[in-house]
């Protein structure tokens, strides 16, 4: 059987001067990858002054990623282009202060916070299908990335605040996101190469005012609950914002100080929707050239949730639907590379890293890899059912990234996903529209440089 196998950036054939790179790259890093990226285990970049390896090789890239001795911490450099939005969140920090963040956050993301986080999953996707409803209705072809970014958002909003996504701070809080989104690539790669002067002062502008218009927006959904709570008001509320209020370093029994929190909170806003967005938005481009799956989608998703409410418990019996997203995960990680920094000299392979060099592990390169995946660029959710892939799987499958520093909502992203996912399949089908071919660009997370158009139609029984 052939599978459909989306279209992504040519690979580049032979070398190209660093400069036309950094052009194309501008745009996405994607551009700067040849096709032997996608073969190698090692491979390295020599700028004056700055060295970047990019690893492939499982065995290195779990020697980086599963370090705990702080031998290989997140990139500074790029910390810096994402500081003034994320300031010291626990996505950019290091060491004691890294390990202090993940204590005191971690709690909010157990078992009994995804149980308590359903409901406005729920609650989030059913505005998500109204709105397609009337899409479908209208004949329309919508953008479903604007769709899926509206949805996400709306949970990650909901689960921190206990409120949707409706009110007129929140509307700006998304504007606002993807403006600092669409300026992204032009700061990121410049300031993973150690070039930074190569950004242009019109972009630093605009990224910094998207960002303090964002966290401005934020903190004043914070300051209420947070002032309310120092006079020892209890909101009632069991939400994240509760949870990072309430949460105490275990060594000095200290909490977050407001500043802090509200890092957090851009942070867990950010991290929480672009990324499920990313992945939700391919899974509808993939299901829709893919009919016979999304049409196995649909079958087992009535099987399962029937025409009622689902229900948590429904969500570990729909094993095509976790697959499919599985297999969007691959094919379209969301966090398409991983800095890291390393702190001394190191052997490598066959090399020796100096200390400073740019370490970047890319779960895209590796998710593609051409020696370990079986038809690499096809979309083929079955293969999470044969052993052929079990291997792969082990060592060559991290859209979560690993190690100590793993994503913190891979369950939340997961629980999420096979809902809004299922209930598309149950109540619509989507078709791909004619003539219209999404552009994979690596900005933030993996997005389409022209959208990701589907035609909608109702199913019977919606
Ligand atoms: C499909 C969805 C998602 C994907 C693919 C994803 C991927 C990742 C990856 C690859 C990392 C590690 C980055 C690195 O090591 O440099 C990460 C970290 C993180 N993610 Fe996610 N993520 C997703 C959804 C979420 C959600 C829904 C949340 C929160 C509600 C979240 C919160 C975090 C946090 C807090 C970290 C930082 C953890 C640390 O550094 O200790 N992510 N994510």
């Amino acid at each position: 059987m052939s599978h459909f196998c989306p279209v992504y950036p040519k690979p580049r054939q032979q070398k190209a001067s660093i400069w036309s790179l950094f052009r194309s790259a501008r745009v996405s890093w994607m551009e700067s990858l040849y096709e032997r990226s996608y073969r190698m285990e090692m491979g390295e970049v020599h700028l004056p002054g700055h060295h970047l390896y990019m690893v492939n090789d499982p065995a290195v890239v779990k020697q980086v990623m599963n370090d705990a001795s702080g031998n290989f911490p997140k990139s500074e450099l790029l910390a810096d282009a994402l500081r003034p939005l994320l300031g010291d969140s626990i996505f950019t920090t290091n060491g004691a202060q890294w390990q202090r963040q993940r204590n005191m956050m971690d709690p909010a993301f157990g078992q009994t916070k995804l149980d308590v986080a359903f409901p406005a999953m729920w609650a989030a996707t059913q505005d998500m299908l109204v709105r397609l409803g009337k899409l479908a209705d209208d004949g329309a072809q919508p953008d479903i990335e604007i769709e899926m970014t509206h949805v996400t958002a709306d949970i990650i909003f909901r689960t921190i605040f206990s409120e949707p996504i409706t009110g007129d701070a929140a509307q700006r809080i998304f504007e606002a996101f993807a403006r600092f989104q669409s300026i992204a690539p032009k700061l990121l790669l410049p300031s993973l190469y150690g070039i930074k002067w190569l950004v242009w002062p019109w972009d630093v502008w605009r990224s910094r005012r998207a960002a303090a218009e964002i966290r401005g927006l934020l903190a004043s959904l914070v300051r209420p609950r947070y002032d309310a709570l120092q006079k020892g008001e209890n909101s009632g509320k069991d939400d994240i914002l509760a949870a990072f209020m309430t949460a105490r370093d275990p060594a000095t029994g200290a909490p977050f100080g407001f500043d802090e929190l509200v890092d957090q909170v851009g942070m867990l806003f950010l991290a929480g929707h672009e990324t499920s967005a990313s992945a939700l938005t391919w899974s509808a481009h993939l299901l829709a050239n893919a009919p016979d799956i999304q049409h196995r989608m649909h079958e087992e998703s009535l099987a399962v949730l029937g025409a009622s409410a689902p229900k948590q418990s429904d969500m570990k019996s729909l094993d095509l639907t976790r697959n499919v997203f599985r297999e969007a995960l691959r094919l379209f990680p969301p966090v398409g590379f991983m800095a890291r920094e390393s702190t001394q000299s190191c052997p490598m392979r066959d090399k020796t890293v100096p200390a400073g060099s740019s370490i970047v592990v890319s779960p895209w390169l590796i998710q593609r890899h051409r020696s370990r995946w079986a038809e690499p660029d096809a979309f083929n959710p079955d293969r999470y059912d044969n052993d052929e892939s079990r291997e792969a799987l082990r060592t060559a499958y991290l859209p979560f990234g690993m190690g100590p520093r793993v994503c913190m909502g891979a369950a939340f992203a997961l629980q999420e996903a096979t809902l809004i996912l299922a209930c598309l399949a149950r109540d619509f089908r989507l078709e791909p529209v004619v003539g219209h071919v999404p552009q994979p660009v690596g900005r933030l997370t993996i997005r389409s440089a022209n959208g990701v158009k589907v035609k909608l139609f109702r199913r019977q029984a919606a």
